[in-house]
């Protein structure tokens, strides 16, 4: 049966990772998976989410089926941190929300509702997106093409590229944008832009399908959410897949939310039903335990407040990493401008150097970023970030 499979190729970013630890120059330094480092290198658990845990452990009295849709904590209380409490007060039985596991199993959730909404849907995504949407949208069944985004040029969004591309999408198309933090190039819209990007969509009847993966790492929990916040409040129809693997680290536990906003409470429910009939055909039920955590700490107020300070110094740090990256390579060089780099949001960006540049700097120096010059910015650390200063600039003025 099998012996016509060929190996497949690595995940280009999860190859990279294996490359990196076979790697055996002592001096390697990591820059390409979206994971958040501390200043010793580590990932680690928030001590919110550690009590969070330590009480649903506590507390817990069986292992058996949790209810399909999700812990109903989970989903109250992360509707609540995505859209707003008033919001999801006015939206009512509109708004469906389903956990899965993780930001994957929503955007895949999502695409196979959508499937099954109309075989015929195109879902347009941003050029460049995360490379990972087109896997995941494509193989349920969706045809997927890009809208433009990003300008080499700028090292910024191409606003006027971008709105032109998304006037001419036909009608009832999906557009799927990213919520903050854009993975993978840090360059976000501004509100103003979210505004335009709204008025677009909800004239051209296009649906909007969100991206959280980031929420809180850009400028705060509520800043992050302005473009979901007012797609929601503006457009009938909207699809949100959200992340809890980053904001509450608990990447291994696959943790994450699929939410549906219809025209009426029977087009939610016809949408939530087909949600859990996909859950059910592909994996029957989403891990429980992250979810239990995530709803345990947002139902307490003081693990609430605990996590919000924690997740703050997290975004601080990266940020101080992000101005000492731009004006380190500012100050040994003056071939590029890297003052991009600080305005960039979240954990990714580009940097915007030759990809002969990203080669040798893996292979000579072991410092690892993808081809595309995504790097990750909570990659770095006080004590790598003078050597990585060094190794760029020598690089890229020789
Ligand atoms: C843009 C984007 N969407 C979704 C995800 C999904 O994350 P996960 O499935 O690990 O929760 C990620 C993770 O890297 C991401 O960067």
């Amino acid at each position: 049966m099998f012996e016509q499979l060929k190996i497949l190729p690595a995940d280009p970013i999860l190859g990279l990772n294996q490359t990196f630890q076979q790697d055996a120059n002592a001096d390697k330094i990591n820059l390409s998976v979206g994971v958040y480092q501390n200043a010793k290198g580590a990932t680690p658990i928030f001590t919110a989410v550690k009590k969070a845990e330590q009480a649903l452990l506590n507390s817990q009295s069986t292992k058996a089926y949790a209810p399909q849709a999700g812990d109903p904590a989970f989903i109250e209380h992360i509707s609540n941190l995505l859209l707003g409490n008033d919001l999801v007060a006015s939206l009512g039985d509109r708004l469906a929300a389903v956990m899965t596991p993780g930001g994957c199993g929503a955007l895949r959730m999502n695409a196979e509702l959508l499937v099954q909404a109309s075989a015929n849907t195109t879902v347009w995504v941003s050029n460049p997106t995360w490379a990972n949407h087109f896997p995941l949208l494509q193989s349920a069944g969706l045809t997927l093409k890009t809208y433009d985004y990003y300008s080499a040029d700028t090292h910024g969004v191409d606003f006027a590229a971008m709105v032109e591309s998304l006037n001419a999408i036909p009608k009832g198309d999906v557009v799927l944008l990213h919520g903050c933090c854009h993975n993978p190039t840090g360059a976000d819209l501004t509100q103003p832009q979210w505004d335009t990007v709204i008025d677009i969509l909800a004239e051209r009847e296009l649906v909007p399908f969100i991206d959280v993966a980031y929420q809180g790492f850009g400028d705060s929990l509520v800043d992050d959410a302005y473009g979901l916040r007012q797609a929601a409040l503006r457009c009938p129809e909207v699809l949100v897949a959200s992340s809890c693997s980053k904001n509450f680290g608990v990447y291994r536990e696959r943790t994450g939310a699929a939410l549906v906003i219809t025209a009426t409470a029977s087009q939610t429910a016809a949408a939530k039903s087909q949600i859990l009939s996909a859950a059910r055909r592909c994996y029957s039920m989403s891990p429980s335990h992250g979810g239990s955590i995530v709803g345990h700490l947002l139902s307490s107020e003081s693990l609430t407040s605990e996590w919000k300070a924690e997740l703050e110094q997290v975004r601080s740090r990266m940020n101080r990493l992000r101005l000492g990256l731009a004006t380190g390579l500012n100050d040994a060089q003056s071939k590029i401008d890297f003052g991009f780099v600080a305005e960039s949001k979240g954990m990714f960006c580009y940097l915007g150097i030759p990809q002969s540049d990203v080669l040798t700097l893996r292979s000579e120096f072991g410092i690892y970023l993808l081809e595309s010059t995504r790097i990750n910015v909570a990659g770095l650390s006080e004590q790598n970030l003078p050597v990585i200063v060094d190794r760029v600039a020598d690089v890229i003025t020789r």
